[in-house]
């Protein structure tokens, strides 16, 4: 049996949480690949709404193996509050979650590096969610990273602290003010509760599934364009976000990847500082984000807002392989008399749809083709609405397979008539 894997086509908050809990009943295990709290993957079920930061979108579902793969990096107190929160709901989360030893630990010192970072970074500041991933990532690849495994470890304490002082000589460098003490006994507790969960050696773990057979689905977190190598660099993550990653941040092998659901807004929208081509610095900009109650399930910031970007979309669908395409959102559109879709860009006397080496530097002109909107969206898509999914299908050379049309878990249309997965 293979990974199936369902992943964001754009800057982030597409609706992957949404999707994925839609989908869930559907497979055994749900696994985050790659990522941190920086994610914010909102579930609206039976009317109410719950946002997930590392545990996977899973988690409600009866039956359902929920796996943190190595690839993501883990903060004991979010992830606390969250087991907290679903627990108060009822749901039997240490029963249902299972976490590769091999995860990162966000320390209370990443995240005071986070800030410390953007602050000197001024005008350039990435507009990080400043939950310690960047200088999480950057330990583990310097090769100085805690993981999950170690907490078990009576060394524990000491490469704790050896990591600390290192971080604390680093964090003099800065013109910055930090209070790492009151982080750290709430840190530490969080650390003692986790070691009473269900802690694996996730290789295994995810490749003996595989072979009894079970439906596992990968679930991304940000999106393609936020891509460590292939997003808006520097203006990204600092993990790869793609299909690829869910090879590296769960163990499992290339050809054992099976279908690639890629998601994306029927509009588009961005959080933080960089490239945005199709931006809306308007009235419908503002539109959409009111209509699309578009402010950040993380940091609560107002997400920009813009029209579709098709080149974007064919370079994400490239990049990941995308088999299958979900669109969220078509109900924030509903009642527009008119809407845009890019379909190229120009920039250095040519018109292209291919993306610059670097959209940071590049100045590109989005080329627009206008649609016709369409009023309510009842159990079919209405005509205006179809000849839009046919025209992205057209585009991308990828079939769409689920319209949504609402933040509850069922509020979707369903076009593959069926089960998703072959
Ligand atoms: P994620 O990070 O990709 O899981 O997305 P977020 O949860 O950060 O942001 C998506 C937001 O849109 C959430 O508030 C969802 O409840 C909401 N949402 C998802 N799908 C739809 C949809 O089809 N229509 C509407 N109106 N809201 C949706
Ligand atoms: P989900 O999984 C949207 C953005 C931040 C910032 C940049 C770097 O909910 O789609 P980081 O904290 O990683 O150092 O921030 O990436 N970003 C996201 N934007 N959705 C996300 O996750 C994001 N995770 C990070 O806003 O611009
Ligand atoms: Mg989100």
């Amino acid at each position: 049996m293979s990974v199936d894997v369902l992943l964001g086509l754009q800057w982030g908050d597409e609706g992957k949480g949404k999707i994925v809990d839609y989908l869930a009943d559907q497979y055994h295990v749900i696994a985050r690949f790659q990522g941190g709290p920086n994610a914010g993957h909102t579930l609206v079920i039976d009317g109410k709404k719950h946002v997930l930061h590392t545990i996977p979108s899973g988690i409600f579902r009866k039956n359902c193996i929920n796996f943190i793969g190595n690839g993501v990096v883990i903060d004991p107190v979010t992830i606390l509050k969250e087991i907290m929160h679903l627990q108060n709901e009822g749901v039997p989360v240490k029963e249902r979650l299972y976490i590769s030893k091999r995860a990162n630990l966000i320390l209370p010192s990443h995240k005071m590096l986070d800030a410390a970072s953007e602050s000197a970074k001024g005008k350039e500041k990435i507009g990080s969610t400043l939950k310690g991933i960047g200088p999480t990532y950057m330990d583990k690849t310097g090769r100085n990273g805690l993981r999950i495994g170690d907490i078990l470890s009576s060394a524990f304490q000491e490469n704790y602290t050896k990591l600390k002082q290192k971080h604390l000589k680093l964090l003099g460098t800065y013109d910055f003010e930090f209070d790492l003490e009151s982080l750290e006994k709430e840190w530490f507790e969080a650390i003692d509760a986790l070691r009473s969960y269900q802690l694996v050696e996730g290789t295994y773990f995810i490749n003996n599934l595989i072979k009894e057979g079970k439906r596992i689905l990968a679930e991304g977190a940000q999106g393609s364009m936020l891509d460590i190598d292939f997003g808006t660099y520097p203006y990204v993550t600092s993990s790869n976000t793609i299909t690829a990653a869910v090879c590296t941040g769960l163990g499992v092998a290339p050809q054992k990847i099976g279908d690639v659901i890629g998601i994306s807004k029927a509009y588009c929208t961005r959080v933080g500082s960089g490239p945005f081509p199709t931006e809306l610095n308007d009235a419908t900009g503002e539109e959409l984000r009111r209509i699309g109650g578009e402010f950040g399930a993380t940091t609560g910031r107002p997400r920009r807002c813009g029209w579709i970007d098709l080149p974007a979309l064919k370079y994400t669908c490239i990049l990941n392989g995308v088999t299958q395409l979900v669109i969220t959102k078509a109900d924030v559109m509903s009642n527009m008399e008119e809407f845009k879709v890019c379909t190229s860009y120009s920039y250095d006397d040519q018109t292209s749809e291919e993306l610059p080496y670097d959209l940071c530097q590049t100045e590109v002109t989005p080329n627009y083709k206008s649609f016709t909107g369409w009023k309510d969206i009842g159990e079919k898509l209405p005509d205006t609405l179809d000849q839009y999914i046919k025209f992205i299908e057209n585009y991308l050379e990828v079939p769409v397979s689920i319209v949504s049309v609402g933040p509850g878990r069922d509020e979707l249309i369903n076009l593959s008539m069926g089960d998703l997965i072959a």
